[in-house]
């Protein structure tokens, strides 16, 4: 049997998922007074916001933690074995991501009027249930969007998500790899989370982008890097990349691969943990 300390050492971190659970759980009207109240108690004490929901955000966390509940009981479970729930939930929390795109990422790559232009065209690497490519078409309304994926059970959500939002006409989705793409060089800007992809598929993936940008386009690389000062928060990001199939390359060793790709100018974008550290390249 574990040591009575090690099961109160675990114990506590189960306690700190509870507290995620919280947070996620305060946007919820069914529960009872008893619980609310036990809620609000346990974010104060945990140092965490009590009635500035954020649902997006609360919606990324609850994915994650199913993940992880996933991935305790196995067999072994990654991303294309999730419910659809989850993987919406997920997707929910994208909606920020493209925000963020628009918000923080474009003005400083001086797309933002390329983007409002009409015959602005974007491209989401990996569009799984479709939410950052929806987001992206209702903050660019005159863009046009294409979304790429080789799973095919998430295109069939994403299909839902994009009718849902009565953005069908701008929004393409296409089944097959990244690097399957072989249009013109069209593209404004492209979105590729490198953190979801193999070592091995990165190089040709950023290959593949570079060769659909238009001349000057840009491509962002999200990766959930692996260079914090806390060896620990590092720790946590393999894993879950490692889960995930995917991998976390640390800033350094991203621009030795898209240099190798053939890119010109680079940009270290600002991030948060929903994007995962971002850096631009320009095509
Ligand atoms: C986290 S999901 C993206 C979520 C998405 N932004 C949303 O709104 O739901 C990442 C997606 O990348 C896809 N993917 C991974 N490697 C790929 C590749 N080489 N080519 C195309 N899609 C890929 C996966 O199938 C997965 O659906």
């Amino acid at each position: 049997m574990l040591g009575a300390q090690m099961q109160f050492e675990l114990s506590r971190l189960v306690d700190a998922a509870w507290a995620v659970a919280a947070y996620a759980a305060q946007g919820r009207d069914d529960l009872s007074p008893q619980q609310r109240a036990a809620v609000e108690r346990a974010l104060t004490l945990s140092g965490l916001p009590v009635g500035s929901h954020d649902p997006e955000f609360a919606a990324a966390l609850t994915s994650q933690l199913a993940q992880a509940a996933a991935f305790a009981e196995g067999p072994t479970k990654g991303w294309g074995d999730m419910p659809d729930e989850v993987l919406l939930a997920q997707g929910r929390g994208s909606r920020q991501v493209a925000d963020w795109i628009v918000d923080e990422a474009a003005p400083v790559l001086g797309l933002t009027g390329v983007a409002e232009r009409s015959g602005a065209v974007f491209l989401d690497v990996g569009v799984g249930t479709g939410q950052l490519a929806v987001r992206i078409a209702e903050r660019w309304p005159r863009a046009r969007v294409v979304g790429v994926d080789r799973m095919e059970r998430v295109l069939g959500l994403a299909r839902t998500v994009v009718d849902g939002a009565g953005c069908a006409d701008r929004v393409e989705l296409r089944h097959g790899d990244v690097t399957d793409l072989a249009d013109d060089a069209v593209y404004d800007l492209a979105w590729l989370p490198l953190s979801f992809m193999s070592p091995d598929a990165i190089p040709k993936a950023l290959e593949a982008v570079r060769r659909v940008l238009r001349p000057g386009g840009w491509v962002i690389a999200t990766t959930f890097a692996a260079d914090s000062e806390l060896p620990i928060v590092n720790a946590m990001s393999d894993l879950v990349t490692a889960v995930n199939g995917g991998s976390s390359l640390t800033q350094e060793d991203l621009l030795v691969e898209i240099r190798a790709a053939g890119y010109g100018e680079t940009v270290a974008l600002p991030s948060t943990p929903l994007t995962g550290a971002l850096t631009a390249a320009r095509g």
